[in-house]
C-alpha cells in the first residue's frame, strides 16, 4: 500500500468503483471501513486517502463521522459527495439541507485548473446536503448551474459532491488521476505481471509443506485462475481439482472443460454427480430451496471426493479448501451497514460448514474481476475461459422457473446451446456480459405446422454490464432476434414461443430466480 490511496467508505452503493479507477491507473487501492483506525491507516503508508459517498446527512444522529484533520494530517484528502460534507462540517464550514435536491446529470464551471479536467464538466451528483460555506482554508473551486458549491480546493485536501467514480461522470477519471498524481504523488507500482509472483509466494508462504489443496472447479475464470496459481505454487502433487457434473451445467460443458483442464496440466478429478442432484432436485420450484440444495450436495460431492482421494489415491494432509472468493465479496463483508439484505443466498459465499475442517485459501481475495482475468492472461489461462459468460453455481437449476427436473433442464440446455452459438457466430458473445435462455413455467397455444399446439415458452436474456451489479439489456437487432426465434421454436420441439426480457438490473435482477 506503501504508494496507494486508502479509500474510507461511508456507505455508497459505488465505493468499489474508486478503488477500482486507481486501480486501472496503476496506483494500488484498499478500501477501510470509514471508522478503520488511525494506527492501521499509518501501518498501510497512504498517498493519500478518500472519503466515500454515503446515504447520511451529517445531521442525522448516527451519521458516520471521522476527524477529518487527522487524516489530512497524515496524507492529502478528497471528499467526495457525503465525503464533501463531513470534510466541510468536521473542519468548521457551514453544511445546510439543499434548496433543490440534485439528482441526476449536471453541468459545474471549475473556476481552477484540475489536471484535464475541462473548464465545463458533466456529472453525476445525488445529494440533499450541500456544503454553504468552506472551512477556513477552502476555496470554492467549481460550482453547480445552480449556483451550489459544486467543489472545495486547500492545499491538502480537495472535496467534490458529484461522483467521479462513476462512468456518467465525464472526464471523472481525470479528476481522480489529478488527484493520484498531482496532489498526492501516488506511484504506479500496482500491475498484474508484478502481482504473479507475489501471489505465488504468499501462496507458498501459506500452506505448510506437508499440507495440500483441494480446489473446486467451476469451468468459470475464478476457479481455472485459482487452480492455476495454486498449481504453479504447489505442484500437481499438492493440488487436487474437482470438477463436478451436477446435471445442470450447459451444452457439452462437462467434457469441453475437462478437457482445457487437462490440458492446463492441472490433477483434476472430474465428478459425475448428475443423478445426486437430479433425485435431490425433483419436483422443486423455490428458489431458494434450490439453492440449498444444490449446496449441500456440492459439499456432499466434495467430503466424497476428499476420502476419495485419501483412500484410493493414498493422499495425506489434504487440509485446505481453494475458493474463487473476490475484493468485491470481500468488500461487502465490510459493509457499514452490515451485510446488506439477502436477495439470493449465492451458495459459494459464506463459509463451510465446521465439521469440514478445513482450511480456507482465497489467493483472488484482493483482486476485481478484471484484474482477475489479467491475471489469467498471464499464466497462460486460454481465452475462451478468460471471457466465458458468468454462470451461477446452481446452474441450469434457477433458469428452469419452477419444477426442476431432467426434462425441463434438457429443454433449456438445447435452447441455450443454440441462442450461445448464434450469438458466437455472429461475433456477439464478447460484447456481450451474460447471455442465457429462462424456461417459463407456462403453456401458450401455437400453430406450428397445420397444428395447434400448447406449448412451454422460453425467455432470452442478454444483458451488458461491468462487474454483474448493475446491467443494462443488449439491444439486438431485430433481425438477430427474429432468427434466434425462428432456430429455437423449429429445433426445440418443446417450444412455442420466445420472448426478449427488456429488463435493467435494478429493478430486476439477472437471474430470474
Ligand atoms: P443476480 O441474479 O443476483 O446475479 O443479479 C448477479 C450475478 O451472480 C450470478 N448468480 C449466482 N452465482 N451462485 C453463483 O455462483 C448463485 O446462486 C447465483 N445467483 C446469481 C448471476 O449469474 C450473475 O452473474
Amino acid at each position: 500500500m506503501a504508494h496507494g490511496i486508502a479509500v474510507l467508505d461511508f456507505g455508497s452503493q459505488v465505493t468499489q468503483l474508486i478503488a477500482r479507477r486507481f486501480r486501472e491507473m496503476g496506483v494500488y487501492s484498499e478500501i477501510f471501513p470509514y471508522d478503520v483506525s488511525l494506527e492501521r491507516l499509518k501501518e498501510s503508508q497512504p498517498k493519500g486517502i478518500v472519503l466515500s459517498g454515503g446515504p447520511s446527512s451529517v445531521y442525522d444522529k448516527d451519521s458516520p463521522k471521522r476527524d477529518v484533520q487527522e487524516l489530512i494530517n497524515l496524507a492529502p484528502v478528497l471528499g467526495i459527495c457525503y465525503g464533501m460534507q463531513l470534510l466541510a462540517y468536521d473542519l468548521g464550514g457551514v453544511v445546510e439541507s439543499s434548496p433543490v435536491r440534485e439528482y441526476g446529470h449536471s453541468l459545474i464551471r471549475w473556476s481552477h485548473n484540475m489536471g484535464d479536467v475541462p473548464r465545463d464538466q458533466q456529472v453525476w451528483m445525488s445529494h440533499g446536503d450541500i456544503v454553504k460555506v468552506p472551512p477556513m482554508g477552502f476555496q470554492v473551486a467549481a460550482l453547480s448551474e445552480r449556483g451550489l458549491s459544486a467543489a472545495l480546493k486547500s492545499d491538502r485536501a480537495w472535496a467534490v459532491q458529484f461522483h467521479p467514480e462513476v462512468s456518467h461522470t465525464e472526464n471523472g477519471k481525470e479528476l481522480l488521476h489529478a488527484f493520484a498524481f498531482d496532489l498526492c504523488q501516488a506511484k504506479q507500482t500496482w500491475s498484474m505481471k508484478s502481482m504473479v509472483p507475489h501471489i505465488l509466494e504468499n501462496i507458498k508462504n501459506k500452506i505448510p509443506a506437508n499440507e495440500k489443496v483441494l480446489c473446486a472447479l467451476s469451468g468459470g475464470v475464478d476457479s481455472t485462475v485459482v487452480g492455476t496459481l495454486l498449481t504453479k505454487a504447489l505442484g500437481k502433487d499438492r493440488v487436487h481439482c474437482v470438477f463436478v457434473n451436477n446435471g445442470l451445467l450447459r451444452k457439452n460443458e462437462f467434457a469441453q472443460v475437462l478437457d482445457i483442464y487437462k490440458r492446463l496440466d492441472l490433477n483434476v478429478h472430474g465428478v459425475d454427480a448428475e443423478e445426486l442432484f437430479l433425485s435431490k432436485l425433483n419436483g422443486v420450484s423455490d428458489p431458494e430451496k434450490k439453492r440449498k440444495i444444490i449446496g449441500h450436495a456440492f459439499l456432499e460431492v466434495f467430503e466424497k471426493s476428499i476420502q476419495d482421494i485419501e483412500k484410493k489415491d493414498r493422499v495425506e494432509g489434504l487440509k485446505w479448501l481453494a475458493q474463487g472468493t473476490l475484493y468485491p465479496d470481500v468488500i461487502e463483508s465490510l459493509n457499514l451497514r452490515g451485510s446488506s439484505v439477502t436477495i439470493k443466498t449465492h451458495h459459494n459465499v459464506g463459509g463451510l460448514p465446521e465439521k469440514m475442517n478445513l482450511k480456507l485459501v482465497e489467493p483472488l481475495r484482493e483482486f476485481f474481476k478484471d484484474e482477475v482475468r489479467a491475471i489469467g492472461r498471464e499464466i497462460g489461462i486460454p481465452e475462451d475461459i478468460l471471457w466465458r459468460h458468468p454462470f451461477p453455481g446452481p446452474g441450469l437449476a434457477i433458469r428452469v422457473l419452477g419444477e426442476v427436473n431432467k426434462e425441463n433442464v434438457e429443454i433449456v440446455r438445447k435452447a441455450d446451446g443454440i441462442f450461445i452459438e448464434e450469438l458466437k457466430l455472429r461475433g456477439l458473445y464478447g460484447k456481450i456480459w451474460q447471455a442465457f435462455c429462462v424456461l417459463l413455467p407456462v403453456r401458450t397455444v401455437g400453430v406450428q405446422g397445420d397444428s395447434r399446439t400448447y406449448e412451454r415458452s422460453l425467455a432470452l436474456r442478454a444483458i451488458t454490464s461491468q462487474d454483474g451489479m448493475t446491467a443494462d439489456w443488449y439491444e439486438f437487432s431485430p433481425d438477430f432476434l427474429r432468427s434466434i426465434s425462428n432456430r429455437i421454436t423449429n429445433e426445440v420441439r418443446e417450444i412455442n414461443r420466445v420472448v426478449y426480457d427488456i429488463t435493467s438490473k435494478p429493478p430486476g435482477t439477472i437471474e430470474w430466480e
